[in-house]
């Protein structure tokens, strides 16, 4: 397989997509771009430098029969497959007691299913190898009070990515998952202006992971889940160290 490859990258219309889009595109990957949402489609795919790399197909690629039409259509495009970049993703915060099953439903068509649909379309078509890879949270493991259904079906994809990875990766499929926290965005600065960003991850940071993991030199990972955390850390009071010592992560 050459380096530039071809893949299908669905959910880019969010936070991460632009940077996503812009370093594959710009390592020399052809990619086709599936979402709802046609005009923040067309202004990602006009983001990236260059035009001929990059196409787009307006679909809910969490729909099996649409998925996989999308599918089609990378190959009609560009004449293969080589993987998928799953953006796809949703978010709640709400306490237990104030969260529907409603709410817990939405996480998982938006977390897990999403990338079950997505997967299903592609694996068939990858001959020769290939990549899979999937953005989740810290908050998976070490969830935040509050948290509960995101952090649930976030640990769901995570499992189900580590099981899919062992079934796949004897015809040479790597399936692995970037672990991120808060993306550092104008829009989340905005909407926060509380919080320290200092502590989010930067897109670029994820993307150069995810162009990292769809290179030859990741040719070793199978269902790893990759942390891109910056500078985040949980805060703690046991953090203070002995009696008269500077706080020791200030140092
Ligand atoms: N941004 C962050 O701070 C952050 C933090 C940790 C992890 N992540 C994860 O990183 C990935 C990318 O994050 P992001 O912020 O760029 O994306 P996002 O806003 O969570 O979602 C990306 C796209 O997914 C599509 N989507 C969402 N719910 C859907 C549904 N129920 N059915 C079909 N499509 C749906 C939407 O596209 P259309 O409406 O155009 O179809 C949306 O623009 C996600 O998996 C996210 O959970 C993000």
């Amino acid at each position: 397989m050459s380096d530039a490859q071809v893949f299908l990258v669905t959910g880019p219309t969010g936070a991460m997509g632009e940077a996503v889009v812009g370093k594959l595109a710009a390592s020399g990957h052809r990619l086709m771009l599936a979402a709802r949402n046609e005009s923040r489609l067309k202004e990602i795919a006009d983001s990236a430098a260059a035009p001929d790399q990059i196409a787009t197909v307006v679909a809910d690629t969490t729909k099996p029969l649409l998925a996989r039409r999308a599918v089609s259509e990378t190959i009609d495009r560009f004449g293969r497959i080589d993987g998928l970049i799953h953006l796809v993703g949703g978010f709640h915060v709400g306490p237990v007691m104030l969260s529907d099953l409603d709410a817990y439903t939405r996480m998982f068509q938006a977390n897990l299913l999403s990338a079950v649909s997505a997967t299903q379309a592609v694996l068939p078509q990858l001959a020769d190898g290939g990549h899979l890879v999937y953005l989740s949270s810290v908050l998976a493991r070490e969830p935040f009070p509050g948290f509960g259904a995101y952090a649930a079906s976030k640990a769901a994809l995570q499992a189900w990515v580590k099981s899919l990875a062992h079934e796949v990766k004897h015809r040479g499929v790597h399936a692995n998952v970037v672990v991120m926290t808060m993306a550092d965005t104008e829009e989340a600065r905005a909407q926060r202006p509380h919080m320290d960003f200092e502590q989010a991850t930067k897109p670029a940071a994820v993307a150069d992971v995810v162009d990292f993991l769809v290179s030859p030199a990741a040719g070793g990972l199978f269902g790893v889940m990759v942390p891109v955390l910056g500078k985040f850390e949980f805060s703690t009071g046991l953090m203070a160290g002995p009696p008269g010592a500077p706080q020791l992560n200030r140092l």
